[in-house]
């Protein structure tokens, strides 16, 4: 923290007449540094926190260090993570730890999981076993009122930015759908077909078609319609004055200069997109949704997410004190590898690099042996006299996300690791955890009506007791 004492030292001369001549040209070059000091920190402290410095007020909370930049070794600046790109040159991916000290957030370490399992009474989810959910903030204050029966609800959202949603998209939803079950809490889901608009070639239109088209996707993750509600910002915005209101409030507590520092917005950018945060912050506070929770602005929020969106919520949770709101919680989660490799994440307007939704069991086949990366070595021989690499390999590491059986997943580890489980073995382990997987999915989706769609997306109470 910067501080401003250093410039108390001007009154170390003291006043006394028979010195003031010969202190005089010593007092005015003080007066000289110390102004230039000051100056400079001002400085500074505009460009760490984004406002003027005043004195008496203390920046809030990490509020617009955009993130604590790499760690002072540089080792990791090759990492970038940010809501729009995800890139390392580590083909073991990003280095989950060290963006948890430039974060600032907390590890889900073995004492949160355990406790999660307390608390809920369920063995945990296979995304917390496995450190998929890997970080948080604020999760042991979540678990000490749910403890004392004061409940909490889910916000979660998706970017319908096309129609197709791949297995990646799928697993905050997943693990939504798990914590809604095990705490029995409401869940709200925003669609932000506002935020695609702003951000990519496409119409009004077309995004709110992929926001109701996503919707299906999602309800076929099995979400309970008593304790869930699904919302397109387009929709919404404007038929619910107080969303708007939280939405104005949030706004005036945020300035361009924060954003700028946050998000990296640059004065070309629309005014749209420098106001949009606020609408992904909104959400957070519970009297959004007067209709689920009256008129009370005090319930806890709890957001799972990638931790790309990590920024919105930083954001979000230095504004919240200042408007008299608690500070949402979160649990972020890893990203989900693209079939290339895990330099980047899956991506749906890279086809090869997905696998989608609507794809064929034929597809995801073909899909994986040709483009999953493999940790594998070049030949039978060297595979079976070396081993491969199970931590580079995409194969693996999906099947870490959707294999339930720990003992099995352990085995096909250390079987890969010892060369007696070959690539072309271990793919076909994935093609057929895969395939029903998908095909199940695509069985729900169908089930799901466009009348469906809609009592979801209808603004009512949902089964709550505050
Ligand atoms: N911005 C997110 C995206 O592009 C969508 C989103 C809105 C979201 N609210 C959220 C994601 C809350 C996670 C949690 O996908």
């Amino acid at each position: 923290m910067i501080s401003l004492k250093s410039i108390k030292g001007i009154g170390v001369c003291r006043w006394k007449k028979q010195h003031l001549q010969g202190c005089r040209f010593v007092l005015f070059a003080d007066i000289d540094a110390a102004v230039k000091l000051l100056l400079k920190l001002k400085v500074d402290y505009k460009q760490m926190t984004g406002q003027d410095y005043k004195a008496g007020c203390p920046p809030s909370e990490n509020s617009v260090v955009p993130d604590n930049g790499p760690t002072a070794d540089g080792a990791d600046d090759e990492d970038t993570v940010n809501p729009w790109s995800v890139s390392t040159t580590n083909a073991k991916g990003v280095d989950y730890d060290k963006l948890i000290v430039r974060f600032g957030s907390s590890k889900v370490d073995k004492e949160l999981v355990d406790r999660i399992e307390r608390v809920s009474g369920q063995k945990p989810h296979r995304f917390l076993r496995r450190g998929i959910f890997f970080s948080h903030r604020d999760m042991h204050q979540v678990l000490d009122a749910y403890e004392k029966h004061k409940s909490f609800y889910l916000y979660t959202g998706r970017g319908p930015s096309s129609e197709a949603m791949h297995v990646g998209h799928l697993i905050p939803f997943i693990f939504t759908k798990w914590l809604q079950d095990v705490f029995d809490i409401p869940l709200v889901i925003q669609l932000t077909d506002d935020e695609k608009y702003l951000w990519k070639d496409l119409t009004l239109e077309d995004c709110h078609r992929f926001a109701v088209e996503n919707a299906k996707d999602i309800i076929a993750c099995g979400f309970d319609i008593n304790k869930t509600f699904i919302f397109s910002d387009l929709d919404y915005m404007g038929s619910l004055p107080e969303f708007y209101r939280n939405v104005v409030k949030i706004q005036k507590h945020v300035t361009f200069n924060q954003v700028k520092g946050i998000f990296g917005f640059t004065d070309s950018d629309c005014i749209g997109k420098i106001s949009f945060p606020a609408i992904q912050a909104a959400p957070s506070f519970s009297n959004s949704f007067p209709q689920i929770f009256g008129g009370r602005h005090d319930i806890q929020c709890l957001i799972p997410c990638a931790i790309d969106q990590d920024p919105y919520f930083r954001m979000t949770r230095d504004v919240a004190p200042r408007i008299g709101y608690p500070k949402p919680a979160l649990l972020h989660s890893t990203f989900f590898p693209a079939l290339q490799g895990a330099q980047t994440k899956m991506s749906a307007s890279d086809a090869n690099s997905s696998i989608f939704l609507t794809d064929t069991p034929k597809q995801i086949k073909n899909k994986v042996n040709k483009h999953a990366f493999s940790g594998g070595k070049d030949t039978v021989e060297e595979h079976r006299k070396y081993g491969g690499n199970a931590d580079v390999d995409v194969s693996f590491m999906y099947l870490t996300f959707f294999l339930e059986d720990d003992e099995k997943l352990e085995k096909i580890r250390q079987d890969y690791t010892s060369g007696a489980l070959l690539t072309g073995e271990l793919k076909k382990l994935l093609i057929e955890t895969l395939q029903p997987m998908i095909a199940g999915h695509q069985e729900r989706r169908k089930q799901v009506t466009d009348d469906t769609v809609k009592q979801f997306m209808t603004p009512r109470p949902l089964n709550f007791n505050i």
